[in-house]
């Protein structure tokens, strides 16, 4: 096995609050690893930091086996791992498709300018390819402010794929999207990522869908990692279920789902 993204120790602090405390963390290539912990578990902070979006205090971090540290988040991305966002971040009065052209084109690393235009054909095809991946041409031109939530968050996913990276990095991706809507929503994403390969790493609150879609578990506490392995291990250690599940309530009118094969 590859190992694709790898932290070594990896700290951060914010005051008094250990955020992140010497993380070692290693995923192999094709992976899909789910994170889970409760509010505050430092979840977020680990997501910023090996995207760029935060500095760590200490520590390294691994991307393909050479160091990102200090990289500034584009050229993160350019390198090959994309992220989405807890709350997804999109240009609510440009259509989606700009939102997505917008998106390919800081994955390029690309300048736009009167010159060469935005839309150029190639990008449009590109962008139209994983709209029709994600099942929302529907909504191509069509201002995201105006787009349903469930969609905003397909979208904010789209914007990370589009640049085609290696490895994608979800934060949350459904949260504020109802019951109804969130296994489609991840069958969406999920059979997208695996046409194209991409290691994925994803942080949840809903344990039914980390049980469904993942093939590891990472439980996050207090800024440390509590338990690492299969799902049914994780699930079923003693401070997993006490720190971590304990903590999650199922929302209300959620059911059980028998799982794919
Ligand atoms: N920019 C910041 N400034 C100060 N403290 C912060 C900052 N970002 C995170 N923290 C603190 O670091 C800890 C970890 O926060 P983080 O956002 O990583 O948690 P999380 O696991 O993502 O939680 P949630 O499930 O609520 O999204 C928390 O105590 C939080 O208050
Ligand atoms: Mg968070």
């Amino acid at each position: 096995m590859n190992t694709i993204l790898e932290t070594r120790a990896l700290c951060r602090t914010f005051g008094a609050v250990i955020a992140a405390n010497s993380l070692d963390v290693r995923i192999e290539q094709s992976e899909v690893v789910g994170v889970i912990g409760s509010n505050g578990a430092g979840k977020t902070t680990f997501i910023n930091m090996v995207t760029g979006y935060l500095s760590p205090s200490s520590g390294e971090i691994l991307f393909e086996g050479r160091s990102i540290l200090g990289h500034a988040p584009r050229r993160i991305t350019r390198m090959g791992m994309a992220r989405s966002f807890q709350v997804a971040q999109l240009f609510p009065e440009l259509t989606v498709l700009d939102n997505l052209v917008c998106a390919l084109i800081g994955a390029e690393g690309a300048h736009p300018s009167f010159l060469k235009p935005a839309r150029s054909p190639a990008r449009i095809a590109a962008c139209d390819a994983i709209l029709a991946e994600f099942g929302v041409e529907h909504l191509r031109d069509d201002p995201v402010r105006a787009v349903p939530q469930g969609a905003r968050k397909l979208i904010d996913i789209a914007m990370a794929m589009v640049g085609r990276p290696r490895m994608l990095l979800l934060d949350e991706p459904t949260s504020g999207v109802s019951v109804e809507e969130k296994f489609a929503l991840m069958d969406t994403v999920m059979a997208a990522v695996r046409r194209h390969g991409v290691t994925v790493l994803f942080v949840e609150h809903d344990m039914e869908i980390v049980e469904r879609y993942v093939s590891r578990i990472l439980a996050f506490y207090s800024g440390k990692i509590i338990a690492d392995g299969p799902p049914a291990a994780v699930m079923a250690d003693e401070r997993v279920r006490e720190l971590v599940i304990g903590h999650h309530t199922r929302p209300a009118g959620s059911r059980r789902r028998s799982a794919q094969p």
